[in-house]
């Protein structure tokens, strides 16, 4: 296979949480040039089952190996956990889900042994977090709770740890896993990182929080400079935007999560 240095990553997810994906990414590599797509047609993908996150999953990835990307992150955790082994599969380009970089990160900090993970419903259920930190490290005791509520307050942009709504979620979720003794929890879902304040106001201080998205692009980093793909970085990198269907909303929420504004967005139709 002949993979070129200067072709694009292809990123992609259920909509626009992946963006949390991308930005780490880019301030990491800012000479790469990056395709984005995301599923803003189907999503949510966290609600729904296995074998239809799966499919989404494909139809996606092959819009991107069809732009000859050089490297594919499945930014979306809901995906990574159901489709990763499918995609690495199918397809012989190199392949970065969210969940692994996570669950190694929180296995190398973990002190007392004990780790929480929150994630969409799917994400949890599948077990793929789970799984991927007692592989690493099998006396690892895992705690897994979903929280979906947090996805439309991060979309919302209600994310202040004073704010009453965001406590009272926060709390409701979280107040179980306190009283485990976790030192550590992973944010396995696209959007949390968005709410991470919140998040760590809620569990305290002393808990240290694994961002699966900073994770994730110091895996990309890592991986590019080992199969001498990187681009320098001086180099400057583009970023262009499929999504699925554009409500005029999510292009707003979009530049909220990406910290700047979203241009070159372009709708695709599959
Ligand atoms: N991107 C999804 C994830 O990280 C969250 C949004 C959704 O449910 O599609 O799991």
């Amino acid at each position: 296979m002949n993979i070129q240095r200067d072709a694009s990553i292809g990123i992609f997810d259920s909509g626009i949480g992946g963006l949390t994906v991308l930005k780490e990414v880019r301030k990491k590599l800012p000479g790469e040039n990056i395709i984005y797509l995301g599923d803003t047609a189907r999503v949510p993908y966290g609600i729904r089952s296995e074998k239809t996150v799966l499919k989404y999953s494909i139809i996606t990835s092959e819009f991107l190996i069809k732009q000859n990307i050089k490297l594919l992150v499945i930014a979306c955790n809901t995906a990574s956990a159901v489709a990763t082994k499918e995609l690495h599969n199918r397809y012989t380009i190199p392949i970065i889900d969210v969940v692994n970089p996570g669950a190694e990160c929180a296995v190398a900090v973990t002190k007392n042994k004990k780790v929480g993970i929150i994630g969409t419903i799917g994400t949890i259920h599948s077990g793929s977090y789970q799984n991927a930190i007692q592989t690493l490290n099998r006396d690892i005791e895992t705690y897994a709770k979903p929280c979906p509520l947090f996805v439309p307050l991060a979309e919302e942009g209600w994310c202040d740890e004073q704010d009453e709504v965001v406590r009272a979620v926060g709390h409701r979720y979280l107040d179980e896993l306190k009283q485990t003794d976790i030192d550590t929890l992973v944010l396995g879902c696209t959007h949390y990182p968005i709410l991470k304040q919140a998040i760590q106001h809620v569990m305290g201080q002393s808990i240290t929080l694994i961002d699966s998205a900073e994770q994730t692009a110091t895996k990309v980093d890592r991986l590019l400079r080992e199969l001498d793909l990187a681009r320098e970085p001086h180099n400057n990198g583009t970023c262009t935007f499929y999504l699925t269907d554009v409500p005029k909303r999510f292009i707003e929420i979009g530049g909220r999560f990406l910290g700047e504004p979203l241009e070159n967005v372009h709708v695709v139709d599959m």
